[in-house]
């Protein structure tokens, strides 16, 4: 198999099971206090196949008349987001090689046919920070290329417990879902697969010293 493109980062079964199973647990009681909700494309108003919410300080959310944004209330309750779990914070620790926390974590659930199409992540203002998704249930088909969307892709399929991090010059690295496989993994009761994709948003000098000061 072709190596995948430098700045990419395939930790295959990175998670336990036991680590899986917890990590599940604590994503349940976020989508308990931010339900999923169907996301709408910028312009056309189109509904997305994935199922979102999100959790921590700021959350990415698109709408017809809105587009693509970040914002620190949810889109249908209108109540803050869910604290990202420690479990997250501390594997953001542990791979993203970065020194200060993330500030978002989308939830993506994907059931039946949903997938998403190719796109990059460059809604943030700061792309020194690694993207680091989390695969949860069943496995998919994820494609990823280079930062212009013409370049030529290579597929890889991710399972439950993977981590996948883009950073340096795959930071925006074009990348999208082209399937899942259904009933690869027992994790999810009633199937389906759950992506987590943890972001800084803002620029390291937009943080306050008190901020960095706690850090470190
Ligand atoms: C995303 O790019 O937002 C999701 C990627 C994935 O589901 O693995
Ligand atoms: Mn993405």
């Amino acid at each position: 198999m072709a190596d995948l493109p430098a700045g990419v980062r395939h930790i295959p079964m990175c998670l336990s099971w036991d680590e899986q199973r917890a990590l599940l647990s604590d994503i349940r009681s976020v989508v308990k206090h931010a339900p999923l909700y169907t996301p709408t494309m910028p312009r056309t108003g189109k509904p997305m196949s994935v199922r979102m919410t999100n959790c921590g300080a700021l959350g990415w959310v698109t709408d017809q008349s809105g587009g693509y944004r970040y914002q620190s209330s949810h889109p249908v309750t209108g109540q803050a987001w869910p604290k990202m779990p420690q479990r997250l914070l501390d594997l953001w620790q542990e791979f993203a090689n970065y020194p200060l926390p993330p500030e978002a974590c989308l939830i993506n659930f994907y059931t039946g046919s949903a997938k998403m199409g190719l796109h990059q992540d460059k809604d943030e203002d700061n792309f020194e920070a690694p993207v680091l998704s989390i695969s949860l249930g069943d496995d998919c088909l994820f494609r990823i290329g280079g930062t212009n969307r013409n370049e030529p892709t290579q597929s890889i399929k991710l399972h439950s417990g993977d981590v996948l991090l883009l950073q340096g010059e795959s930071r925006l690295a074009y990348h999208g879902v082209d399937r899942i496989y259904p009933d690869t993994s027992t994790l999810l009761s009633k199937g389906g697969r759950i992506n987590l994709t943890l972001r800084r948003v803002t620029k390291a000098d937009e943080v306050s010293d008190l901020e960095l000061a706690k850090q470190h």
